[in-house]
């Protein structure tokens, strides 16, 4: 427990704090792997060589200072996040160094205006905060290794089939090296995949939604080859898709992640899907068929054209499980022969009016896809009458700050 005065002390200081954010991040993450570049291996590297602020990581915990008296109100938050950190493998050993180069950020940022006394609420600050996480996150790695077929960490995995899905996007089916079980899951989850590449220093992660019902006898991942120019944005895929083979190995996690879909429910469940935006749907859609055929299925995607565009011929065949079932596409360029494909609806995005024709009270509504379009999306579903609380999102890519 801390003092009211340290938590006085805290809650005074967020705001300075706030101010300089983005310098305490830079030089907290510059500090830190100069002096510690192993993590190197868990973080994603390409984010840190783009200078792209993505780990939230000192905001959230200035976010979180914030409601240091009453840290139950952002348990949902930090279950989000520890879901991340497991499937990196984040253990508790990393959050002291963490904890030391924040400190040390605050420091030089603050300069004389860090007292004693403030350093050290804020230790104790983070200390409580880290201990919140650490014991979220041991009960996710409990789990983990309990549940049948599990593992804690990373497991080797050999890709036995490799399929191209699109132009773009390239399936990989994974089996347990040690012919293991492979652990169930909820539609929607993904898994951290591992990899060295030759002539790179430290080890990639990437996340990839699980694109597969569970209970099979292997996972699918569906990767999109990235464009590769100057960024470093594109490695893994590129490599995944390039020099990735059958009979490779690949180092996975247990799936984790929060956007899944309730399988209880019985309501109509519209999927606004935009690119490779459509991969957890592929789990969702195929649980549902599976689980529950007789429930109201309307299935969307925006894609490019019709050579990008993965699974249309497994979105079209589900047709013959799903009792009521709508499968349609746009293309923002079609050509000639994609106007003429079966489902196809329109040029250019999924509009208001469009989905007016699938707006239904009772309705779930899950969409994943560029920001801009989840956006665009959200905000139609809202004005055409849909309550928030049936609307369900997932940003690709990091979470925001609490
Ligand atoms: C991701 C917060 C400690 C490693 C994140 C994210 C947040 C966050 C907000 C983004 C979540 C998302 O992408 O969905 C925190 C807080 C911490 C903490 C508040 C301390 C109390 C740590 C520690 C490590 C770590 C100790 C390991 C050294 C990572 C990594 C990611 C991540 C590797 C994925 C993003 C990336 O690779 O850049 N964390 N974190 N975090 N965290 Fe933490």
């Amino acid at each position: 427990m801390l003092s009211q005065k340290t938590i006085d002390i805290i809650k005074s200081t967020v705001p300075v704090l706030e101010v300089h954010g983005t310098t305490i991040t830079t030089v907290f993450y510059k500090n830190l792997f100069e002096a510690h570049p192993e993590l190197l291996n868990i973080f994603n590297h390409a984010n840190q060589k783009k200078g792209r602020q993505q780990h939230a990581l000192a905001n959230t915990v200035l976010a979180a200072a914030k409601n240091i008296d009453q840290l139950e109100s952002i348990l949902p938050v930090v279950k989000q996040i520890a879901q991340k950190h497991r499937s990196l493998a984040v253990k508790p050993e990393h959050y002291p160094i963490v904890g030391e180069y924040l400190l040390a950020a605050i420091k030089e940022v603050l300069q004389e205006a860090a007292t004693e006394e403030i350093l050290q609420a804020w230790g104790d600050a983070y200390g409580i905060i880290a201990g919140v996480f650490t014991s979220i996150e041991k009960e996710m790695y409990d789990q983990a290794s309990e549940q049948e077929g599990g593992w804690a960490d990373f497991k080797s995995f050999t890709v036995v089939k490799k399929v191209p899905e699109s132009d773009v996007i390239t399936s990989f089916y994974l089996k347990p090296a040690d012919g293991a079980v492979i652990p169930s899951f909820l539609p929607g989850q993904y898994v951290t995949v591992r990899i060295a590449i030759p002539g790179e220093r430290y080890l990639f992660n990437r996340q990839y939604s699980l694109s597969d019902a569970a209970g099979k006898d292997h996972f699918r991942i569906s990767v999109k080859k990235e464009r590769q120019g100057s960024s470093p944005d594109g490695r893994v895929s590129n490599y995944l898709h390039d020099s990735i083979q059958v009979g490779d190995s690949l180092d996975l996690t247990v799936p984790a992640g929060h956007f899944t879909i309730d399988l209880e429910k019985r309501t109509p469940v519209v999927f606004l899907a935009g690119g490779v935006g459509i991969t957890p749907f592929m789990s969702m859609v195929h649980a549902v068929a599976d689980q529950t055929p007789e429930r109201d299925v309307h299935f969307i995607h925006a894609a490019d054209n019709g050579k990008v565009q993965p699974f249309r011929g497994e979105l079209t065949d589900l047709a013959q499980k799903l009792v009521s079932y709508q499968f349609s596409f746009v293309y923002k360029n079609p050509d000639e022969q994609d106007k003429q494909l079966q489902n196809y609806v329109k040029d250019g995005y999924i509009d208001k009016e469009l989905l007016s024709l699938h707006v239904k009270p009772e309705a779930d509504y899950y969409i994943c896809g560029p920001v801009p379009f989840m956006k665009a999306l959200i905000t139609c579903l809202k004005e055409l009458g849909v309550e928030p609380e049936n609307i369900h999102y997932e940003f690709f890519g990091p979470a925001m700050a609490l």
